[in-house]
């Protein structure tokens, strides 16, 4: 094989994840492409980091060229002791997912939030009303952009009602019964669980199909599978459906502007990525 010198890169600073697992992540398919199309010399990895580990890959990233990072699950918390500082965002949704360098501070920042927003505004619709389904990280931060968007009227449940009223009460809104959530219709309908995703709850969904009310909004953070049970009965009910992965695009855009000042396109993003999780 000929080497194609015009195109080799030989990379000269590192991105990475870390996270426990990370084997099915999205981020270096789209990180990676989006540095080739730039030509950045640059390398986005999957970290692999035991709870017990992240103190060690910290000291890490301070030593070796690391230009940046996303952090998933289970360190979004855990994270926030080794940093120079955390954003006041990150702070309110109690979760950092990516660090980026300021100057010689490692800093902290949510893009979730952001990641979440975008794809509302797309839609161009305006919401009232509406209801987050789950109390995890990921309702946190869509709390945070609900609040951020002014939408008036938002609730919050969840099958353990008692995290659903600590969320509740740190951002000042309403926890309702998770038995009673049909009965708490709203335009926006998110949701935050971890019902439809693949693996055990594949074929769940956190609503029931005849009681979509009409028009509404439909957006679940799930994005593997795309079309998951949530959306198909939402869709057939002729509510107007997003799905998780503009939200993932979104975020992972922002965190690319983070690091590199740049961008890269959402549309071609989307396509790569539909195109990989086809496989
Ligand atoms: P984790 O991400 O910590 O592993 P999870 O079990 O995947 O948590 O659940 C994430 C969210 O989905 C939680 O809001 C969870 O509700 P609980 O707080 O009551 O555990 C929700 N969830 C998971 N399985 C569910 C189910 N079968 N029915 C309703 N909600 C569920």
């Amino acid at each position: 094989m000929a080497w194609d010198d015009e195109r080799f890169l030989v990379p000269e600073r590192v991105c990475g994840l870390i996270g426990h697992p990370v084997s099915h992540s999205l981020g270096p398919v789209l990180h990676n492409w989006a540095f080739q199309r730039l030509g950045l010399p640059w390398v986005y990895m999957a970290w692999d980091v035991g709870p017990d580990d992240v103190g060690r890959m910290m000291d890490a990233v301070r030593l070796m060229p690391v230009a940046g990072l996303s952090v998933t699950i289970p360190h979004k918390r855990a994270v926030m002791d080794y940093l120079d500082g955390v954003s006041e965002r990150a702070r309110q949704v109690g979760a950092v997912n990516t660090l980026h360098w300021h100057g010689t501070k490692l800093l902290g920042e949510n893009t979730d939030v952001d990641g979440f927003l975008a794809p509302l505004e797309d839609t161009g619709r305006a919401f009232d009303s509406a209801l987050v389904l789950g109390a995890g990280g990921a309702a946190r931060a869509a709390l945070a952009a609900l609040q951020q968007l002014g939408v008036p009227d938002v609730r919050i449940t969840n099958r353990t009602r008692s995290k659903a009223e600590e969320i509740a009460s740190d951002f000042g809104v309403q926890a309702v019964d998770w038995d009673a959530r049909a009965e708490n219709p709203a335009a926006l309908l998110v949701n935050t669980t971890s019902l439809g995703m693949s693996g055990r709850h594949i074929e769940e969904s956190p609503w029931l199909a005849e009681a979509f009310p009409s028009d509404c909004t439909v957006y679940d953070i799930v994005y593997n599978p795309l079309r998951t049970r949530f959306l198909r009965e939402a869709r057939s009910a002729g509510c107007h459906v997003v799905d998780g992965l503009s939200m993932f695009i979104h975020q992972a855009l922002a965190q690319f502007r983070l690091w590199t000042g740049q961008s890269f396109p959402v549309d071609l993003a989307r396509e790569l990525l539909l195109t990989h999780l086809r496989g």
